[in-house]
């Protein structure tokens, strides 16, 4: 009988957790951090930081620059290894004893120069699902077409290495409630963004027009609307440097009329769905 009462004590303790943790609003928040950077944060309260380019980050004020600003962080997702994307990665991971998740040949490299210990830099490639923060968030890794050279300065002679990348990326993310974000990474147009539109069916295109080493805004109407005719696209990846010319009013002139809402998202500004 006592052994009765302590279980169901036990079982009303470990119950309720789950629950203190959900997002009162019950929906998923998509925050651009600015560049190809979000913030998504789960039904459950999860936290997912996609290309945390930060602390360098010429377009952000400063006060945006600070990484405990981000509050806490559960898993992070790097698309491909160039400066502008592997960015705060390392160095949030280590913060929140939190798994980078990139392509696997950059976690290797990561692990094999000692920027970050085996265990916060899992492998992970194209294909299948994975499931790190419980069974009801689903992370894929799809094509990119763009490459993924890992520039390193070895501390030891003080040159610049270049060092295997593995190959450049992009993410769906299935959140607990079915709305499904596709984070394109850097890329140029190809083919089977028409199989990804069909398949995966994203709700959120997050979506690169700048132009120069990523779709023009162009490029990016087509994608969005012969491909992927997403219910929200927000377009990223513009205006941090010189280069990147392509803007999100030449990507909305672009798609003309279409069921695709727009949104064109300040930095640190925040939406739920
Ligand atoms: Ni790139
Ligand atoms: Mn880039």
């Amino acid at each position: 009988m006592k052994q009765l009462f302590l279980m169901s004590v036990v079982g009303l303790l470990i119950l309720p957790i789950p629950v203190l943790h959900a997002k009162p609003d019950g929906k998923v928040t998509v925050q651009w951090l600015g560049h190809a950077s979000f913030k998504l944060t789960s039904v459950s309260g999860k936290v997912i930081v996609i290309d945390p380019f930060i602390s360098k980050n010429p377009k952000l004020e400063d006060e945006h620059k600070d990484l405990n600003k981000l509050g806490k962080v559960d898993l992070i997702l790097v698309t491909h290894a160039h400066g502008d994307h592997v960015g705060d990665g390392p160095e949030l991971a280590k913060k929140h004893n939190a798994p980078l998740y990139a392509p696997a040949g950059l976690n290797d490299s990561l692990v094999a120069l000692g920027v970050l210990p085996v265990e916060l830099s899992p492998r992970f490639n194209k294909g299948g699902v994975i499931k790190p923060l419980g069974d009801d968030i689903k992370i894929t890794m799809t094509r990119a077409e763009h490459s993924s050279e890992f520039k390193w300065t070895n501390p030891q002679t003080g040159k610049q290495e270049i060092h295997v990348g593995g190959e450049p990326a992009g993410f769906i993310i299935e959140f607990e409630n079915g709305f499904k974000v596709y984070h394109m990474g850097d890329t140029g147009l190809f083919g089977d963004m028409r199989f990804i539109g069909e398949y995966y069916q994203p709700d959120m295109v997050l979506i690169p027009v700048g132009g120069h080493f990523v779709l023009s805004p162009t490029d990016a109407a087509y994608a969005t609307r012969q491909y992927f005719k997403p219910k929200y696209a927000v377009p990223m990846h513009y205006g941090t440097n010189p280069r990147l010319t392509g803007t999100p009013e030449e990507y909305i002139n672009a798609l003309g009329i279409t069921s695709t809402k727009v949104l064109n998202m300040k930095i640190w500004e925040a939406i739920s769905f």
